[in-house]
């Protein structure tokens, strides 16, 4: 297994990736519960395909509670917090408790706002099952749940204790959903390690078939540079916002399109597609990389094709979204591959980008 650490001023954990080591939970959940009994939280589907394993490496120690919720963005709420709260407490889950999140991004941000809340604060491990969660969303303690109003609204920084990535759950992953964790791999290529960016580039097919040992690194290489920036800027003051590179037009796709044309990662590489022309009209970017970024995206079967919304239905999408204040829109711009820079922009010039793109 791999180990790397996350060091925070209050509060330090370990990602530990690996492909088959089950066994691994043991020791996490050894070091972290107060007790012999765990809270895992998950889909039913990932429970059927998984509780085997999980049981057969915990249950020698642990008395294992499973809770689950249906799966989809649209069951990121408030009231799936209740409900899952309300479970704990009649399973007599207390201070000690410790919560696993066995999932998503979805099951992810659940569970550790779940476990920010639940009794003041209790303990959980994020055990990510899919590319985008093991890359991303487990890594950096951005919990929260979703408002009819919009993505995230309500939501806490609050740290596991742990991160374990376990590769071979990659097996089970639909295709569509492996591309859009590809589409966040290729954005810390393009916000921080050109080679990383070829590497990625020169190696899709072996990665598309999941060669172990390109996957143990590409992931490694994800946590590693998010573990970088989190240390850096925990809260997004500053620096952290670059690991929202195309996601503003990203965002503004997704919610356009109702949330169910465009899954978030297929709308996160148009983002960078757009991020990239709208640097190079504005110069930021000597070279226009929106090809390279078509190039990379098409290799991992993502679509390249930026949908041509009408200015004002973008203007009101991207002004729905956390980055923007006012009149004003923190937008992050590529400089050049491996290179971004973070601005904040009037809106209306954004607009004037976008329409020029258009034409
Ligand atoms: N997903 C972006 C972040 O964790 O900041």
């Amino acid at each position: 297994m791999k180990h790397l650490k996350i060091k925070l001023p209050h509060h330090s954990y370990s990602i530990s990736i690996g492909q088959n080591e089950w066994k691994h939970l043991l020791t996490v959940c050894k070091k972290f519960a107060d007790e012999n009994q765990v809270f895992i939280i998950t889909h039913p589907g990932l429970k059927k395909l998984y509780c085997k394993k999980i049981e057969a490496a915990l249950a020698s120690s642990f008395n294992i509670h499973w809770l689950t919720f249906p799966a989809g963005e649209k069951h990121k709420t408030l009231t799936t917090v209740e409900k899952l709260a309300t479970e704990l407490s009649k399973k007599g889950a207390h201070r000690q408790s410790l919560l696993l999140a066995f999932g998503g991004g979805v099951v992810g941000d659940i569970t550790g706002f779940l476990a920010s809340v639940y009794m003041r604060g209790i303990r959980c491990v994020q055990v990510p099952t899919t590319l985008l969660s093991q890359v991303d969303s487990s890594v950096g303690g951005k919990t929260g749940v979703d408002l009819s109003t919009g993505k995230n609204l309500i939501g806490r920084f609050f740290q596991p204790e742990a991160v374990v990535i376990l590769t071979d759950v990659l097996k089970t992953l639909p295709k569509r959903e492996f591309a859009c964790g590809m589409a966040e791999v290729i954005k810390y290529g393009l916000i921080w390690d050109a080679k990383f960016f070829h590497f990625l580039l020169k190696n899709s097919d072996s990665i598309k078939k999941l060669n172990s040992k390109q996957i143990t690194r590409l992931i490694y290489r994800c946590c590693e540079i998010k573990a970088m920036v989190v240390e850096r800027d925990e809260t997004e003051q500053n620096l952290r916002a670059i690991l929202n590179f195309g996601h503003s037009f990203g965002h503004a796709f997704e919610l356009i399109g109702g949330y169910n044309k465009l899954k978030h990662g297929e709308a996160v590489g148009l983002g960078m597609i757009v991020a990239a022309e709208l640097s190079h009209l504005w110069k930021l970017s000597a070279v226009y990389h929106g090809d390279d970024i078509k190039e990379i995206l098409k290799a991992y079967n993502l679509p390249t094709k930026t949908p041509n919304h009408k200015s004002s239905v973008i203007k009101k999408a991207l002004m729905a979204d956390k980055k923007s204040s006012g009149q004003n829109i923190r937008f992050v711009l590529l400089k050049g591959i491996g290179q971004v820079q973070i601005v904040s922009t009037p809106i209306e010039r954004v607009m004037h980008g976008w329409k020029s793109l258009q034409s």
